[in-house]
């Protein structure tokens, strides 16, 4: 109620604008811009209040117009006279506007700002006879002059009321239409311009008025300092995407083009509210981009590239919709300068994912550095992938460049063991780290022409895995006469199984232990291999025969002791 009321009080006064009202210059100093005072507008009868709170002014009309020419300057004000008060009367008005500046004497003040000129009016009961003074030849006589010191007696000055904010803010959007409420309940209809105008002539009363009128101003008319401009993309950028039509959220009914919002910013016909909107949208549906390309992305980060560029990438344009194209075709466009450093770092997330990123030159050892398959032809199963992979296949594959970082762990994990993988100069003895076989003609596989001799041979040559050689020992142990390499005592070693090797993998073959014609000596165990079986298959069953003899050897040994 109480704003209600206010604005009523200053819509008649700026709409009914029929009665002799106060006016008041502003603050009568050297103002900080020392920029001439905008101009007033008056109506003959109103009363023009100049007071000033520190500095020595005074206030003088010049019917020159100039600072310089004092020629018929007429005092409004001593030194003293502080405030001072001037009622225009009917000589000074036109219905066309009659100009009377009003300037400071003293020293330079005027040169420095202390300069206004008033626009004054005849009244609308001015006959139309009546002849308004030219300010060339008719100055304001004597008798058209008061002065007085009197101080108003309360409230505050009713001095101009920057409805911006400040001095330095005036209304981008001039023509936009405010509405303000009437005393009928109704709302009256002012452009920011008028609103802006009644309130630097000091039409617009201090405190609330000027309060709440300065709200709704600043709200809608784009408040900004004289000669604000907007680089709505950022400097050294531009729109990518100039025929997108665009609004802004405070705006819906304007339409832009991304181009023309561009251009609006730059000549300074958006507000800075109005910037700010249209800075987020121009990121969002127009594409800024530097006038000569983004900096490089690499999709796959920095020394990185797409492993399958021709797999498929679904991209996030916006919150609706989706692109697939593929890992290529987006990496060629990272480097191409296309992508801004956010965009980048989203699509790295997707790419990380989808594009199987790898080191530049990447290949993989599906052994690991430094080691190798030493059972090339075995096939192996590995969770990613459907079919059956072979062990010398995928190392060769690997070390080609074609299988990721990704698929280079699955393989990894079931190759280390299944593939024995071994380092590059891995040998051993079939009888175990510092042993050796003594029996070197013994046979070693039945059925097979293979010594114990010849069996160390492959181990010290390096062709057995190092899983293969630790499936070798029970046997070797139980047949070779295994004895420490440079020792020539004749203590048996067979409760005394080595330190590592002994302990092949488990469930390796098929026989079952009811099946196992286990020997109670072990050196006759009566195993036929089918014939034109690999050396591998034979040991895969002859190790659980194995397992199952040194068990009940352990059993007897414990029996004895
Ligand atoms: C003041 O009015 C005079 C006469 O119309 C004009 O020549 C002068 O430029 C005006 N000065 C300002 C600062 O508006
Ligand atoms: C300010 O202006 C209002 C409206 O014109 C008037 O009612 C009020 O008395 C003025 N205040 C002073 C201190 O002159
Ligand atoms: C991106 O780079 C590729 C290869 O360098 C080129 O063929 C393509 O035309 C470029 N695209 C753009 C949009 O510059
Ligand atoms: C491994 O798989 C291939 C193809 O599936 C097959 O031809 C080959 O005989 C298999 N090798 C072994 C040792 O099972
Ligand atoms: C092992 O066999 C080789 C050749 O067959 C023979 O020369 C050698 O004497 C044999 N050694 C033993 C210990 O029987």
């Amino acid at each position: 109620m109480l704003l209600l009321s206010l604005v009523v009080v200053y819509l008649s006064v700026v709409v009914v604008h029929v009665q002799a009202v106060d006016l008041f210059a502003p603050e009568w100093v050297i103002p900080n811009n020392e920029l001439p005072y905008p101009s007033m507008t008056a109506m003959v009868g109103d009363t023009l209040t100049f007071r000033w709170t520190e500095g020595v002014h005074d206030v003088h009309i010049h019917p020159s117009h100039t600072c310089d020419d004092t020629e018929g300057s007429i005092e409004i004000a001593s030194t003293d006279d502080n405030p001072t008060t001037y009622t225009f009367v009917e000589a000074d008005g036109s219905p066309d506007g009659t100009v009377h500046t009003f300037v400071c004497q003293v020293g330079t003040h005027c040169q420095r700002g202390m300069y206004m000129n008033v626009t004054v009016f005849s009244s609308d009961a001015t006959s139309p006879g009546d002849e308004p003074p030219t300010t060339e030849t008719e100055a304001p006589t004597d008798t058209t002059t008061t002065t007085t010191t009197t101080i108003p007696p309360t409230g505050p000055a009713n001095v101009t009321c920057y409805v911006c904010g400040n001095e330095d803010d005036i209304p981008v959007l001039g023509d936009t239409v405010v509405e303000l409420p009437s005393s009928d309940g109704d709302f009256l209809s002012l452009s920011c311009q008028q609103v802006y105008d009644d309130g630097l002539v000091g039409r617009i009363p201090q405190g609330d008025i000027c309060d709440f009128v300065s709200l709704v101003i600043q709200a809608q008319c784009g408040c900004a300092p004289a000669g604000f401009t907007c680089s709505v993309c950022g400097t050294n950028f531009q729109v990518t995407n100039p025929d997108v039509e665009v609004t802004l959220p405070s705006d819906p009914d304007t339409i832009y083009t991304c181009a023309e919002l561009e251009a609006a910013g730059d000549v300074g016909a958006l507000s800075p509210g109005q910037c700010i909107e249209a800075e987020s949208i121009i990121q969002s549906d127009c594409g800024c981009a530097p006038i000569g390309g983004f900096a490089a992305c690499s999709i796959c980060g920095d020394g990185r590239e797409s492993f399958r560029p021709e797999a498929e990438i679904t991209l996030d344009d916006d919150a609706t919709t989706t692109t697939s194209t593929t890992c290529g075709d987006v990496q060629d466009l990272g480097f191409n300068g296309t992508f801004s450093p956010a965009r980048c770092v989203e699509l790295q997330l997707a790419a990380s994912a989808a594009c199987s990123c790898a080191p530049v030159g990447y290949t993989c050892n599906i052994c690991g550095d430094g080691e190798s398959v030493t059972s090339p032809e075995t096939n192996i199963t590995v969770s990613i992938f459907p079919e059956v992979v072979n062990c010398g296949a995928m190392e060769t594959a690997g070390l080609d460049g074609t299988i990721t970082p990704t698929e280079c762990a699955a393989i990894g994990s079931v190759a280390a063991v299944a593939c024995g993988c071994a380092p590059n100069d891995f040998t051993c003895s079939i009888c175990g780290d510092g042993m050796v076989p003594t029996d070197r003609n013994a046979t070693f596989i039945p059925g097979e022409v293979l010594t114990c001799g010849e069996a160390q041979e492959l181990a010290e040559s390096g062709a057995l895995s190092p899983n293969k050689c630790g499936l070798y020992q029970p046997l070797a142990l139980l047949r070779c006469g295994c004895d420490d390499d440079d020792d020539d005592d004749s203590s048996t070693t067979i409760s005394d199984p080595p330190a590592d090797g002994g302990s092949p993998p488990p469930a390796v073959g098929g026989d079952t232990p009811s099946e196992s014609p286990v020997g109670s000596g072990g050196a006759e165990t009566p195993i036929q291999p089918p014939s034109g079986t690999r050396l591998d298959d034979q040991m895969s069953s002859l190790s659980t025969v194995i397992l199952l003899s040194l068990a009940s050897l352990s059993s007897m040994w414990v029996l004895v002791v």
